[in-house]
């Protein structure tokens, strides 16, 4: 697989920030909890693999590494100006995501590369198994605000296209063996419990801040039935691919999700035809064209 950078633009309406999610604002902060984790994590990631770009002798998992890094900059630079729209709705975004950022210049600072290439490995894991129950159950945010659900959509679709990139290059760059496993299945374990910590205090602090919005017993129940729920919850349906990891011989495409993949050139053609009907409309983010672009 191999991942293609596209510079999309979207048409986030600021006025539905907080509240874009068909399941109301508590669903929708969850989202947007995730998003002010991106910024600082997708950086994170890219340097994590750069930092082994010159040890990759295969040339054809050199140029997957290439269409990884400029996929996460286009995440990254379009979540930036999405958060930025959740800070002009009153939200603490900026802090949060600075708070991140300190955090995982911490690891940079003082762990070796190994354990950063490690995080990366985890928590793109953790985007792949989030990024295929967005894709394979459509009802997980069918008949939400237009521009908000083509931009999660294209992440997760990116995603799934570059979820194997750093894996391979874990495995390309690090000395097979017991210590190799050791250190990726203890990173999960611990890279699961921060990770979870974080995105649930956000999900609280944005709830929070938002409080004025009120609807807050109705709203909390199908937050909890959205993250918890047995049948469809977020937490119980990625459990057994979340196992799957620790298996020695554990890969992504484990998971043959690939078909997924074959929506990505309809919805490149639905974003620029929505970008081309909301050009100089009111309330809209600003007049954008979507524009593709191979690497
Ligand atoms: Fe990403
Ligand atoms: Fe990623």
């Amino acid at each position: 697989m191999m991942p293609v950078r596209r510079d999309l633009r979207f048409n986030l309406p600021a006025q539905r920030a907080c509240d874009w999610h068909a399941q109301g604002s508590h669903v929708t902060h969850f989202y947007n909890a995730l998003s002010l984790l991106f910024p600082a994590g997708e950086r994170f990631f890219m340097d994590s693999v750069r930092n082994y770009r010159d040890r990759i002798d295969d040339p054809e998992l050199k140029k997957q590494v290439l269409g990884f890094i400029g996929q996460e900059a286009m995440h990254t630079r379009e979540h930036i100006e999405y958060n930025d729209l959740l800070q002009q709705a009153g939200l603490p975004a900026h802090k949060l995501d600075n708070r991140l950022l300190w955090f995982l210049n911490l690891f940079r600072k003082y762990l070796p590369h190994s354990w950063q290439l490690a995080i990366t490995v985890c928590l793109e894991h953790y985007t792949a198994m989030l990024a295929a129950l967005l894709l394979e159950d459509s009802s997980r945010i069918a008949g939400s605000v237009e521009g908000y659900t083509q931009m999660w959509t294209w992440h997760a679709l990116e995603e799934t296209e570059h979820k194997s990139v750093s894996y391979d290059v874990w495995n390309a760059v690090l000395m097979p063996g017991l210590g190799r496993y050791l250190l990726r299945a203890g990173t999960m374990l611990i890279t699961t419990l921060i990770f979870w910590l974080i995105v649930f205090d956000y999900n609280v602090r944005l709830i929070v801040a938002d409080r004025k919005r009120g609807g807050h017993l109705r709203g909390m129940w199908r937050l909890t039935r959205y993250v918890w729920g047995p049948r469809r919850g977020v937490l119980p349906s990625i459990a057994g691919e979340w196992l799957s990891f620790f298996r020695p011989g554990f890969h992504p495409w484990d998971h043959d999700n690939r078909d997924q993949l074959a929506r990505i050139d309809g919805l490149v053609a639905a974003v620029d035809a929505a970008n081309a009907a909301n050009v100089g409309l009111p309330g809209t983010r600003r007049a954008r064209r979507g524009v593709r672009a191979a690497a």
